[in-house]
Parts: structure tokens; C-alpha cells; sequence
């Protein structure tokens, strides 16, 4: 539009500024999105049973930087009203938020019911579609019942029927106003970080197996939940369904075989695990991968593959069973063959696979060790994919950056962030790829696992020492809030004040 007040200006000029304001599809979604254990608090009211976060934060405090737990959190079980005043400060088409298993069924299993729980999610959804905020809920985001996780959790082979009873009982409570499920957040974080090590809870540790077994369940459990949404809920209900796996990006050092060799080993052991048994048309585990382990555990005097294969079957009834591929992405690294290798626990997923990575020291660094600015890399995953699991719908649905807990409302680190990666994100639907919406990690502030609350991912600063959890925008609030509006990216815009307000129409 603006061109036309330019007609009699240079041609280039003009051009210029159409390439500066590509817009967003109008029917693209914006969000934000949250977990439940990192944000609700209530951690034992009304009902809600114990959870792995629960369990492991009470008996072993000193596994969180700084000793802390999600007892309070940001309180949003007293404060629902207060988020959605907030998704509508900042216009948002949807949030994406998870459910609490346990707070639901306090044992994990649906014979008991906790109506208090159901009714507080209900509370939650009908105040977002009161003021038309479109409810995408995850089902599981890393807060199993503990009950489950004393009979093994995901290393159980019964895991996918407790899963499906449970994912059951939520659309039989919720389907009649939640239209998007993502069943798993993250399986990589559940599985390799919670079991094959020590990084989340359960902190299981088992290295050798816990990441193999644990995908093998988990997928099979997003199928059952899958299938029964679709055969038992689908035709009235009318929702989507699909999973959200971490995929960030990791390109090869050199241009060498060897490394684009390396890069693609280190691709299938991060998320190539637990997306090709569901998008690929081959089925089951990553080829490569599967060889390489099969190979080693032999070697290491196992009676078979530590990675527990799919039968033929159990291939044909996992495929296909995703309405979309649901994203989360925050940065990259390189990979290579020969350089940059730690010295592994072996066996392990990352001894099995053998390779070194690297960043560049001068990209720009959030608050989290593992999380940089690296150039591209939404465009290289998304791109990435899209070529490997054709007619495949994307979604981002976590994207964001961490700063330190003094820091300022000013986070002008964020904002370039965010800019870069939306921009990146333009480049890939400008490529074809099918992505649908954009959810940035975080509404606000939260406890961030084991960092506890030493890393700060909010659009909205959260002041934990306050009983009211208070809720304070920063400036990426209002930057996040002129490009939902516009559709378009200024890298000039600069909000006049940091007082926020209700637009009409919201
Ligand atoms: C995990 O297991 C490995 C191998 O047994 C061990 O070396 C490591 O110390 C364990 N980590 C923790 C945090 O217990």
C-alpha cells in the first residue's frame, strides 16, 4: 500500500520497501505458549496428585540451580484471568498451553476423576473463547503422575494404553471447544534428557537403553492417542491432532561427506527418532541410526539392539498419525565427523552416534548456555523438513529467547530475536513451506526446569517475590504485539510508552 504514496520515486526505492513489509498470511495464528508445571503453581490443591516435577523437586532440592520448585509458580492457578487479560493486551489469535495429567487423574489412571481440576481448565478455556483466543492444548508436557513413573513410566511397554485412557478423558471433558491437540511435547527432552540421562526429571539415567525404549513407547502412545481422537471424536468434534518435537538445526561444519554424514546422524538421534515412525513414508526409526546401534550393542555383548525395533505392524499403525508437525525451535549448530567430540558415556545415545558439535563464539548469547542466535535457522529446519515429509503442515509452536532474572523490561536482545526468527520463518513460507502459526515461548516468566528461576523467557516479567506473582510487559511484549497487528515486521518500531492497553475488538 505504501508504494502507491511513493509513485514517481525511484522504481528501487519502491521495491525496497516491499521487500521490507512482506506480510503475514492473514490466516496465519499468532500465540504464545506456556506449560503447565512451569507456570500453574497449586501443586497439591484441590485434589491434584503428586507429579515427577513434584517428586523430584521436594526429594532432591539441589538438582535445581537455584533449589527451587514449582509449588507457586507463576500461580496461573490463581491467576487464569490475569493470562487472558494479557493474551488480549497482546492481541493474540491462540495459546498454547499443556494440561496437568495429575491434576486431572491424580493417579494417572481414569477410574478417579478430579472434577476441581477439570473445572479449572474449564474456567481457563471459557475465558479464552469469550474473547475469541483460540485454545491449542498439549496433553502431556513432562509432568507425569508420579504413581505412573513408580511402575516405570515411559520404559513401561503398557504406557501407551495409560496414555490413551488418559488423552480419552480429555476429549470427552474439553473437545467440544479445543479444535488443536499436541499430545507430546518435546519427546527428545522426555526421553533422552529425562531417561537416557539426567537432565529432566524422572532424571532416570539409564543411557545405555532409557532414550530407545522410551521413544519406542512414547510413539506408540501418541498413536493410540491419535487414533482414538480420530475413529471416537474427530466426526463431532472436528479438531486436529498432532505432536510437537523439538527440532532445531544442525548443519554440517564443512561441505565434506563426512560431516553431512555427521549432521544427518546427529538429526535422526535429536528428532528423526520420533518423527519418521510417524511422517516418514519408509515408517519405523531412522535407517542410519538403527544400524549404527544395532551394531555397537552387539559389539558391547547385548543380546539384541538396545534400540527395541517396531514390528511391521506396529510400522503401518503409527504412520500417518499427525494432523501436523508441531515445531519447536530456538537455534542450531554445527556438526562435524572428526572435531569438537566429548568424551561420551558409553554406551549411549551420543556415543552411538559419535559425532562432535560446535557453535560460533560470536553469535549473540541468551541466558541459557545452550541457546545463541544462529543465523537461519528456522528457515534451514522448516525447509529441512518440508523436503523430508512432503504435504506436511507445520506449526511453530515454541520459539523464544531467555534473559537474566535482573534484567530490565528492556530486553532489547529479545526483540532482535524474535525479529530475526520471524523473518527467517517468512523466508520459508516465501519457499512453500506450510506452516499455519507461531506460538513464542513465553507468555511469561516461568520456572525453566533445572534452571529454576535463574532464566527468564516472558514476554511478561513475573515477580516471584511478590504473593501476587504481579505481571509486568516488557518491551518484546509490545514488539510482539505491532507485528500481530500489522502482520508485517518493522525492525523500527519503537513502542511510545510501556503501558499496556486492550485493543477493541479483543
Ligand atoms: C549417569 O550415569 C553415568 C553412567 O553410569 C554416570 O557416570 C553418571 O555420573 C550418572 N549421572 C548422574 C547425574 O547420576
Amino acid at each position: 500500500m505504501r508504494c502507491l504514496l511513493y509513485i514517481g520515486l525511484i522504481i528501487a526505492g519502491c521495491n525496497a520497501q516491499q521487500k521490507q513489509e512482506r506480510r503475514f498470511p492473514d490466516d496465519f495464528i499468532f500465540g504464545t505458549a506456556t506449560a503447565s508445571y512451569q507456570i500453574e503453581g497449586g501443586w497439591n490443591a484441590d485434589g491434584k496428585g503428586e507429579n515427577i516435577w513434584d517428586h523430584m523437586t521436594h526429594t532432591k532440592p539441589h538438582v535445581i540451580k537455584d533449589s527451587s520448585n514449582g509449588d507457586m509458580a507463576a500461580d496461573s492457578y490463581n491467576n487464569y484471568e490475569r493470562d487472558v487479560e494479557m493474551m488480549r493486551e497482546l492481541g493474540l489469535d491462540a495459546y498454547r498451553f499443556s494440561l496437568s495429567w495429575s491434576r486431572i487423574l491424580p493417579n494417572g489412571f481414569s477410574n478417579h476423576v478430579n472434577e476441581a481440576g477439570v473445572t479449572f481448565y474449564d474456567n481457563y478455556i471459557n475465558e479464552m473463547i469469550k474473547y475469541n483466543i483460540t485454545p491449542m492444548v498439549t496433553l502431556y508436557h513432562w509432568d507425569l503422575p508420579q504413581k505412573l513413573q513408580d511402575l516405570g513410566g515411559f520404559l513401561n511397554p503398557l504406557f501407551p494404553e495409560w496414555f490413551e485412557d488418559y488423552a480419552r478423558v480429555v476429549f470427552e471433558k474439553f473437545g467440544d471447544r479445543v479444535k488443536h491437540w499436541i499430545t507430546f511435547n518435546e519427546p527428545r527432552e522426555i526421553c533422552y534428557e529425562g531417561y537416557g540421562w539426567s537432565t529432566k526429571a524422572p532424571i532416570v539415567n539409564a543411557t545405555d537403553i532409557g532414550t530407545y525404549y522410551c521413544a519406542k513407547y512414547l510413539v506408540l502412545a501418541h498413536a493410540n492417542a491419535y487414533k482414538a481422537y480420530v475413529n471416537d471424536f474427530k466426526a463431532t468434534q472436528n479438531g486436529e491432532c498432532g505432536i510437537t518435537i523439538s527440532v532445531n538445526w544442525f548443519g554440517p561444519l564443512t561441505d565434506s561427506a563426512d560431516d553431512e554424514y555427521a549432521a544427518e546422524l546427529k538429526r535422526q538421534a535429536e528428532w528423526e527418532i520420533y518423527a519418521n515412525p510417524i511422517f516418514s513414508e519408509e515408517g519405523g526409526f531412522p535407517k542410519e541410526l538403527s544400524e549404527i546401534v544395532a551394531k555397537k550393542s552387539l559389539e558391547q555383548g547385548y543380546k539384541k539392539s538396545r534400540l527395541p525395533e517396531f514390528t511391521d505392524e506396529e510400522k503401518k499403525y503409527i504412520q500417518g498419525t499427525s494432523d501436523f508437525f508441531g515445531v519447536n525451535h530456538y537455534t542450531g549448530v554445527y556438526v562435524s565427523a572428526e572435531e569438537y567430540k566429548s568424551n561420551h558415556i558409553t554406551p549411549s545415545l551420543l556415543s552411538d552416534i559419535d559425532v562432535g558439535t560446535y557453535t560460533p563464539p560470536d553469535w549473540l548469547a541468551s541466558a541459557s548456555s545452550w541457546l545463541k542466535l544462529s543465523p537461519n535457522s528456522i528457515y534451514n529446519s522448516l525447509t529441512h523438513l518440508h523436503n523430508k515429509y512432503k504435504n506436511t503442515k507445520f506449526y511453530i509452536t515454541e520459539n523464544g529467547w531467555s534473559s537474566p532474572p535482573d534484567s530490565e523490561l528492556v530486553d532489547d536482545d529479545r526483540i532482535l530475536y524474535y525479529r530475526t526468527a520471524l523473518n527467517s520463518l517468512l523466508d520459508a513460507i516465501e519457499a512453500g513451506v506450510d506452516v499455519k502459526g507461531y506460538m513464542a515461548w513465553s507468555l511469561m516468566d516461568n520456572f525453566e526446569w533445572m534452571e529454576g528461576y535463574t532464566e527468564r523467557f516472558g514476554l511478561y516479567h513475573v515477580n516471584f517475590d511478590h504473593p501476587d506473582r504481579t505481571r509486568t510487559p516488557r518491551k518484546s511484549a509490545f514488539v510482539y504485539k505491532e507485528i500481530l497487528k500489522t502482520r508485517v515486521i518493522d525492525p523500527n518500531y519503537e513502542p511510545d510508552t510501556l503501558t499496556m492497553w486492550i485493543d477493541e475488538g479483543h
